[in-house]
């Protein structure tokens, strides 16, 4: 996979780094620090070089040549364009420790962009959850140190108590050829870092739940060892995830309690919704479904018209009609404090989870 990443805000000093390939010559055994150095992409022929251009002109001749994605950023007024290379994905290959919905929706999503099935590895202690992996045509094992010697990228989906557990029994096998992307909420780069050998390549990775239908919003920190190609290359292999962002490790909790569990506030106001339907008359299960037509609409309008929520809510309000009337009554039930609590509360919570299990693991 070759992941490039063009930033119109740093654009006089950005460079894009390609890989040039010589014609002629014998491959040389690439090692995964070199793939990273080169966007993850594997030389195929010796005598590969590495060409460092001006962006603009880059985009101009590899535009005809490759599928460009382009994602929304931090910054809003970056692009990011990352170029996937369908060969490099097929090369690339994936672990899961942990066998759970996060891995599940995770491995979904990379297997709908270019990655293939015999390239990912799932481990779990039981059998339980490892069905649905292998009907995906995925490989699956019991042993964590098997995943871990077969991978590139390693993502680390077991719940948040049972991380040190893991990386201990793990940290020996990994090298520099890793890049371990952790999805355990609260559990910082810090810890990780400390748990692993000096100079792992960490990445702090939180999802959410609507991963599993590629519709996620999923924000990551790298740690201090993780290089922005390592960055780009995370977000490329994502991309079929849902909405991927970059930013600091702060803002991780905040995503939580925004996005991880936002999900859940989300719902409850479906369900609100659906009940004041019943209350007034509609059979239930009609309610419902149309409660969660109308979140998935209103969610897909915002998302895809840009527009700001206060705009498009102010479109629906005729003067004196229905709308304001409920829109008045929410405001008189402090819908939009608690609301604001609530995300602030989850995020509070994250950082004390947080702040435990770094404790944990100094013990
Ligand atoms: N679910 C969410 O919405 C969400 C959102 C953001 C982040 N996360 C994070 O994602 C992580 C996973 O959550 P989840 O909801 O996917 O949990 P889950 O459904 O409970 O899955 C946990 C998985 O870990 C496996 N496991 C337990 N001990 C293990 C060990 N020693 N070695 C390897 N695997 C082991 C379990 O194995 P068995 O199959 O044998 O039980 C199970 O497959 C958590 O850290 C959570 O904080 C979750």
């Amino acid at each position: 996979m070759c992941a490039t990443v063009e930033t119109e805000c740093t654009r006089t000093e950005s460079r894009v780094e390609r890989v040039a390939q010589d014609a002629g010559g014998h491959r040389p055994p690439a090692s995964a620090a070199q793939r990273r150095e080169t966007n993850g992409r594997v030389p195929q022929l010796a005598g590969w070089w590495m060409l460092r251009v001006n962006p603009t002109w880059l985009t101009a001749q590899i535009k005809p040549h490759f599928k460009l994605y382009k994602t929304s950023t931090i910054c809003k007024s970056e692009t990011h364009q990352i170029k996937m290379d369908p060969e490099m994905d097929s090369q690339l290959k994936i672990g899961f420790i942990g066998a759970g919905n996060m891995a599940f929706g995770i491995a979904k999503g990379i297997l709908s962009g270019n990655v293939l099935p015999v390239n990912i590895k799932v481990s779990a202690p039981s059998s339980r959850n490892l069905g649905r992996f292998q009907e995906l045509g995925i490989a699956v094992t019991h042993s964590n140190v098997e995943v871990v010697c077969g991978s590139d990228v390693v993502f680390v989906a077991v719940k948040p108590h049972l991380v040190q557990i893991v990386l201990n029994e793990i940290s020996r096998h990994v090298t520099d050829r890793h890049i371990i992307v952790s999805v355990a909420a609260g559990v910082t780069l810090q810890t990780l870092e400390e748990l692993l050998p000096e100079n792992s390549v960490v990445i702090r990775l939180m999802p959410n739940l609507p991963c599993v239908v590629q519709e996620g919003a999923l924000l990551f920190a790298r740690g201090s060892h993780a290089k922005q190609e390592d960055g780009a290359l995370l977000r490329s292999l994502l991309h079929r995830c849902g909405l991927v962002e970059e930013g600091p490790e702060a803002w991780i909790d905040i995503h939580t309690g925004l996005s991880g569990s936002g999900v859940a506030f989300v719902y409850l106001f479906a369900e609100a919704l659906a009940e004041g339907a019943v209350k007034m008359g509609m059979p239930s299960a009609l309610a419902h479904s149309i409660a969660s037509q109308t979140i998935l609409g209103a969610g897909r309008l915002l998302r895809d018209s840009g527009k700001h929520p206060a705009q498009l809510r102010s479109e629906v309000c005729t003067p004196g009609g229905t709308t304001i009337y409920g829109l008045h009554t929410l405001e008189q039930g402090g819908v939009r404090a608690s609301t604001m609590s609530a995300v602030e509360s989850a995020t509070e919570r994250a950082r004390e989870l947080g702040r435990k299990s770094a404790a944990g693991s100094r013990k």
